[in-house]
Order: C-alpha cells, then sequence, then structure tokens
C-alpha cells in the first residue's frame, strides 16, 4: 500500500510505501457538522483513532469564544459549549490527529458548528450583566478623572450602568462610540484628598432583577508625590543637544490619569514616536472611514511642550485593518502609496522623522513575506522610501527594525538592504534600532561596533524603542545598567541622534508584567530612572 500524507505544515510531503499491516494514518469518529440551539448545553468528544492500536496526539486550532476544550488524558478532549445569542451563525472547528508511531503522520479535519435559535427564546438562558474590572489609580488635585466603565452581558444585550455614589459635581455621560460605556468625569480638589470608592451597578436590559455590582479605588494624592528627584531627563538631554524621549500612548486622554500622564511626560522628553496612533489599522480601520483624532492630539500635545514628533510606522506587515489583509495582492501598491500620501502630506510640517518602513526583514535576513511584499517584492521598500520624500522633503526617513542591534544574520541583512538603497539613490537618511531588550542583555560591544558600521554608510543612528523586560532572577539595578548602557553607546555614537524608550510607565507597556520600563506602575522612579539621570549628565 503506498498513500501521500502531509509531512509538516509547510504542505511537503511524503510518499509512504507499507504493508497494509503497518502503521496507517489515524482518523476521526464522529467529528461531523452540527446544529447547535442558543441557550443549549452542547458537548462533543474529539475521538482520533488508529487501527494500528497506538494512541493518537491531538492538536486543536482557535475555538469560538466561551467554548472550553477539557483533555479526557486518553487521547480524546472534550469540548463543551453553551452558545448564546451573540453566537448565532456558523463557527469553523479544527482538529489535527497525530500518530503515535510516525508523528509525520497527520489528519486534519474542520467541522461546521451552526448555531440557531431555539423555537422558544425562554429556553435561552439569561446570564445577567456583569462589568468590566477597572483598574485603581490615583491622581492629583486639579487634575481630571476620566473613568470609563463598561456594562456587558454575554446574550449581547446592553445592560443599563449607573454609579451609586457619585461626587457631588461629577458627571457620567454615555460615550458615544461604545453602548454599554460610560465616563465618570470629576476635578477633585485639594478638600477631596484621601481615597474615594465608586460603586457601580449594572442592570440586566430585559430582566432587572438580574444585577451586579462593582468598584474602583481612586487615590487623590498630594502632588508631591510625584515630584521626582533630580534633574529631569529632556533638560539634561538638551544641554547636550540630544533628544531624549517615549513613545505616547494611545488615546491617553480618554486614560483616568491623564493628565498625569500628559504632565510627566512634558516634564521628562523631548521627543515622542506616537506608539499607535498612526498605524493602518488605526488610522483605516475600515476602507474610506479614517480616524485623525488619535494622532492629531499627540502633535496637539508635543506641540503645546515643545517636543519634537517622529512619526511612526508608515509602513508594518502587521496592525493592518482586516479590508488591507483581505484586499487584492494588484491594489497593495496604491494602498500603500495612498496611504503615505494621507499621512505625510497632513503631517509634513508637524513630523520631523518618519520610520517609514519597519520590520521588513525575518531572523534570518530573508525578507518577510508581508501583504507588501507579496505585491510589489523587496521593491516596496524602495517606493515607500521615494514616496515619503516626495510628501515632506525635510522629513529624516528611517529604516526601523528589532534584534538589530547586536550582531547575526538579520542585522547583516539590513546592512546589505541600506547598503544597496543608498547606492540606488533611495532617500533613506537614517537606521532605527528598536533595542526591546532584557535585563541580562550585555552584548554592547557588538551594539558599538554595529552602530559605527552603519554610521559609517552615512546613515544617522536612532535608538527607537528601547525597554528592558525584567528576567527571572534578575533585579531592578540589572535592568538600570542595561538601560544605561543602551544610551551610553548612542551618546559615544556621534551619528546617534536620539534615544526613545517605548513609553515610561509600567502601567502603560506593551509588555505588560514584565515591568520594562522607568517609574513604575505608580509613576515612582526605580533604579533605571536615575540611571537615565547619571548617563546623560
Ligand atoms: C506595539 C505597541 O506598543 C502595542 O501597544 C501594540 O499593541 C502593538 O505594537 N515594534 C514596533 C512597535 O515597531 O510598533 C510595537 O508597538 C512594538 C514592536
Amino acid at each position: 500500500m503506498a498513500f501521500d500524507v502531509p509531512r509538516n505544515f509547510s504542505g511537503e510531503s511524503v510518499r509512504l510505501s507499507l504493508p497494509d499491516d503497518v502503521n496507517q494514518p489515524p482518523f476521526f469518529v464522529g467529528f461531523e457538522d452540527q446544529t447547535i440551539e442558543a441557550g443549549q448545553n452542547w458537548s462533543l468528544v474529539v475521538r482520533p483513532q488508529d487501527n494500528d492500536g497506538g494512541a493518537t496526539g491531538l492538536l486543536g486550532g482557535r475555538l469560538p469564544e466561551g467554548m472550553r476544550s477539557d483533555d479526557n488524558f486518553d487521547g480524546t478532549r472534550t469540548l463543551r459549549w453553551q452558545p448564546l445569542q451573540p453566537a448565532l451563525g456558523d463557527h469553523l472547528i479544527t482538529f489535527t490527529a497525530i500518530d503515535s508511531v510516525d508523528s509525520s503522520l497527520t489528519v486534519t479535519e474542520t467541522i461546521t458548528l451552526t448555531v440557531v435559535l431555539p423555537e422558544d427564546l425562554s429556553t435561552i438562558p439569561n446570564p445577567g450583566p456583569t462589568i468590566d474590572a477597572i483598574g485603581n489609580f490615583n491622581i492629583r488635585p486639579g487634575d481630571t478623572l476620566v473613568m470609563r466603565v463598561k456594562a456587558v452581558d454575554a446574550n449581547g444585550t446592553v445592560p443599563q450602568l449607573e454609579i451609586l455614589n457619585p461626587p457631588s459635581d461629577s458627571t457620567f455621560d454615555v460615550f458615544p462610540l461604545d453602548e454599554g460605556v460610560r465616563v465618570l468625569r470629576w476635578t477633585p480638589t485639594e478638600a477631596n484628598l484621601g481615597e474615594r470608592t465608586f460603586n457601580f451597578r449594572a442592570t440586566d436590559a430585559d430582566d432587572p432583577s438580574l444585577q451586579f455590582e462593582s468598584s474602583a479605588t481612586l487615590g487623590i494624592v498630594d502632588p508631591s508625590r510625584y515630584v521626582r528627584p533630580g534633574e529631569r531627563l529632556r533638560d539634561l538631554a538638551e544641554a547636550r543637544n540630544f533628544l531624549f524621549g517615549y513613545a505616547h500612548l494611545l488615546e491617553w486622554y480618554a486614560q483616568p490619569d491623564a493628565d498625569l500622564y500628559a504632565d510627566t511626560a512634558a516634564a521628562e522628553f523631548n521627543i515622542l514616536s506616537t506608539e499607535n496612533s498612526m498605524k493602518m489599522g488605526y488610522i483605516i480601520p475600515e476602507r474610506g472611514v479614517y480616524r485623525w483624532e488619535g494622532s492629531q492630539r499627540e502633535i496637539d500635545f508635543a506641540k503645546e511642550n515643545n517636543i519634537v514628533v517622529h512619526g511612526h510606522p508608515l509602513i508594518w506587515y502587521t496592525v493592518l485593518p482586516p479590508w488591507i489583509l483581505q484586499s487584492e495582492v494588484g491594489e497593495r501598491e496604491s494602498i500603500m502609496n495612498t496611504f503615505i500620501d494621507d499621512v505625510v502630506s497632513r503631517y509634513a510640517d508637524d513630523v520631523a522623522i518618519w520610520d517609514v518602513v519597519n520590520e521588513a526583514l525575518e531572523e534570518d535576513g530573508t525578507f518577510r513575506n508581508s501583504v507588501w511584499f507579496e505585491a510589489m517584492g523587496e521593491d516596496y521598500i524602495d517606493q515607500a522610501f521615494f514616496r515619503a520624500r516626495a510628501n515632506d522633503p525635510d522629513g529624516i526617513l528611517l529604516y526601523n527594525d528589532f534584534n538589530v542591534s547586536y550582531n547575526g544574520p538579520k542585522s547583516d541583512a539590513m546592512y546589505t538592504l541600506l547598503q544597496r538603497m543608498l547606492a540606488d539613490g533611495v532617500p533613506v537618511d537614517g537606521v532605527g534600532f528598536q533595542m526591546h531588550l532584557a535585563s541580562s542583555f550585555d552584548r554592547f560591544d557588538e551594539v558599538a561596533a554595529n552602530f559605527q558600521r552603519f554610521a559609517d554608510l552615512g546613515l544617522d543612528v536612532y535608538v527607537t524603542e528601547l525597554d528592558v523586560v525584567m528576567e527571572p532572577g534578575d533585579n531592578e539595578d540589572d535592568q538600570a545598567a542595561v538601560f544605561s548602557d543602551a544610551v551610553a553607546t548612542c551618546l559615544a555614537q556621534p551619528a546617534c541622534k536620539a534615544t526613545q524608550i517605548w513609553g515610561f510607565t509600567d502601567r502603560y507597556t506593551w509588555l505588560r508584567g514584565r515591568d520594562p520600563l522607568v517609574l513604575d506602575h505608580d509613576y515612582q522612579p526605580k533604579p533605571s530612572y536615575g540611571a537615565l539621570q547619571n548617563v546623560l549628565q
């Protein structure tokens, strides 16, 4: 007997010739399309079988929200689900059975589960409302609290939401963009110093006896708590004609501690990157629908505070809206060019530096197969730079990537790429080294040499996204040493024009739980902050 079976997930297959009684691939029993009524307690045992007797392995894909997949420890899994109204429609479930003897023998099957309404709607249970968790925050007297509270119901209805103990001069208004959300706005005074707990109640839209209560505690603290010792980082940087900055939080103005966030940023930094507000996925969530408010407000904030704006990123492979992922290959070039025209022409006077292309390379130095690469090959990179230059003749145009500050195939590939671009007259002015590092990182000799070889090409060097995650066994002093060495390496390189950290308080970081920044969750300085003061001195 001979048959083809998939060998691995890249689709190569191998032709096997085996006696009929040896090692046949596994198959599924009873794994078939099903219709489920909303509210029903549904379950299904996923049972791979192998006629050779060996127990098979099982791999599942993504499951619909709320579905459990329990391991029965006998080679099967039980799926359990009680879909409610929001789940109406089709759901695909995929499992792969793996032969116990030869793991290259696999069988993948997909079934469709269709959720329909039952005839008697009263059989669908009403789970009642809940309120999304709200963190605890500190603000200062005079700051305006902006606290979003969201009530949800798993059956898709929108609960009523109220605050049980509002401060006298506060408002609790509906939030225009999101049903179920209300915003508590309040500006406490000195007289309010201390803790204040707010209690919220959500009431079910259909059955008022179903209620849910939750609370959030606000500290109104003396402003002296947020006076940091020593000099501000931006003053130290400015004294040496250096740019030292951060990535600005998306829609910070809708955070409870927006004023504290903004005051801290304005005091400490003289350059900001738009952390998320200029990404395609944010600016054009749907074809033809533009959201400029996020980036515009960051630019306004920067202007008011004399902060240089670093526009990030124009062309990237991810944080793309679904409509671009689903676009035809043939329209991508025009989508890319239009986006660059829209953003760069709008902000050319406000943005000094652009990350024109972000993360085009893989770890092994090959080009990443993005929607852009798929459509235009390597040429998309050159085109993006020409297009940005056409819209902003004075902008500083960067290529930006991660894991490139130390030696390796990726850094070498970036070197070859930039060398080639310069030879071809592509308008690239500098290179951004993201430098998302960990507390054990110590390859700064390589970083210095690497900065030098890019500088020797005539490019400026930027440290664009520095942060340092804590590793087990390391302490905050280890982290501080990495921050300090990174900035020192930039300062020692004449071509290195700026260092930016990717956020500043551990309260707001993309690496949640790993505390990679220089102020703690309550904006208190960590050793890393002092280390930055020292190195910038
Ligand atoms: C991250 C943001 O910090 C997150 O908030 C967002 O969810 C995803 O993107 N390299 C980049 C940045 O160039 O844009 C990424 O920022 C971090 C890695």
